[in-house]
């Protein structure tokens, strides 16, 4: 079964900007946005240091993977909605990410 997920790439500050706060702004106001249009599951694939801090636990723990090798531990996933746990399965991007 095909679950519809969003994903949250690419993250940037200028590096004169950074550990400013205004990354996390923006991934808090994009996860805001994505929770208000009733979106139910986002993936990154990034620092596991920077987006726990968001809520997003290792993809892999909820049987979430790619059909690349990435380290494991940069794969990671949230659910926006309680009621909608994350599924597990291959995440198949948008042809444009060319993944
Ligand atoms: C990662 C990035 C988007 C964070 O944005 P930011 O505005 O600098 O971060 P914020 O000011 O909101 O948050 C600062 C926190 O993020 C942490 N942080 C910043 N860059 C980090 C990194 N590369 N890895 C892990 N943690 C990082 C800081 O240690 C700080 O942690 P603390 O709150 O526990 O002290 C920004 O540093 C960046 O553009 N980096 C270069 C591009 C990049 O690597 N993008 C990520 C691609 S997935």
């Amino acid at each position: 079964m095909a679950h519809r997920a969003l994903c949250l790439a690419p993250c940037a500050v200028r590096p004169e900007q950074q550990r400013t706060g205004a990354g996390s702004a923006a991934v808090r106001a994009a996860l805001s946005a994505a929770q208000r249009l009733g979106e139910h599951h986002v993936v990154v694939l990034g620092h596991p240091a920077y987006y726990p801090r968001f809520g997003f636990t290792r993809a892999s723990d909820s049987g979430i993977r790619l059909t690349i090798d990435v380290p494991d531990e940069a794969l990671m996933a949230l659910t926006l909605d309680a009621g909608h746990p994350l599924p597990s399965g291959t995440v198949r991007y948008a042809a444009p990410f060319g993944i």
